[in-house]
């Protein structure tokens, strides 16, 4: 698809056809442009978690307040943009958080245009209660979420 018409066709879906999975070919894409995204230094100080068993879409869609008639859990992959609090920490001391944070932030904007692009949609979501999330995913110390990221076939 053109760009201007990915960005014009761009918007939050909140809506997806359930049980409609995603080829796994299409989740590779979807990693491929969030990891093309620019970051601090280069560093990439963020990890992506990528989601498709219920269960755990359930524990998500909870820690987010159950939104919207749940439809984190209707969506074929969850993705999860956590910042990695320690990897630039050496080169940017305090203001390295922000960075990751930031860096999390572009990522998963990349994966919400690109999920345009493969006829896909999606909708970011941070609304959610963290510690809850972090518990639920069972994070590893030095990550912190910044959005959850439904990506499903867009029910009309
Ligand atoms: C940082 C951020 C957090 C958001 N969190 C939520 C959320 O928790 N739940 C939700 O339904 N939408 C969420 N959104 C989506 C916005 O509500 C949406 O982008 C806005 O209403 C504009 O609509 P559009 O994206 O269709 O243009 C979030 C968007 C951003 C950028």
């Amino acid at each position: 698809m053109d760009f201007s018409e990915v960005l014009e066709k761009r918007h939050s879906v909140r809506k997806f056809i359930q049980g409609k999975e995603i080829p796994p070919a299409m989740i590779e894409e979807l990693l491929e442009a969030a990891n093309n995204s620019p970051s601090a230094g280069g560093l990439k100080a963020r990890e992506i978690l990528v989601i498709t068993d219920e269960k755990i879409k359930k524990l998500i869609s909870d820690s987010a307040h159950n939104q919207k008639d749940d439809f984190i859990v209707k969506a074929g992959v969850v993705l999860i943009f956590c910042a990695d609090k320690e990897k630039n920490k050496e080169k940017f001391s305090e203001r390295g958080k922000i960075y990751a944070s930031q860096d999390a932030t572009i990522a998963c904007a990349f994966a919400h245009l690109k999920a345009v692009d493969l006829g896909l949609a999606s909708c970011f979501v941070g609304s959610f209660n963290e510690q809850q999330l972090i518990e639920s995913l069972e994070l590893k110390q030095n990550l912190y979420p910044i959005h959850i990221l439904p990506i499903g076939f867009e029910e009309k």
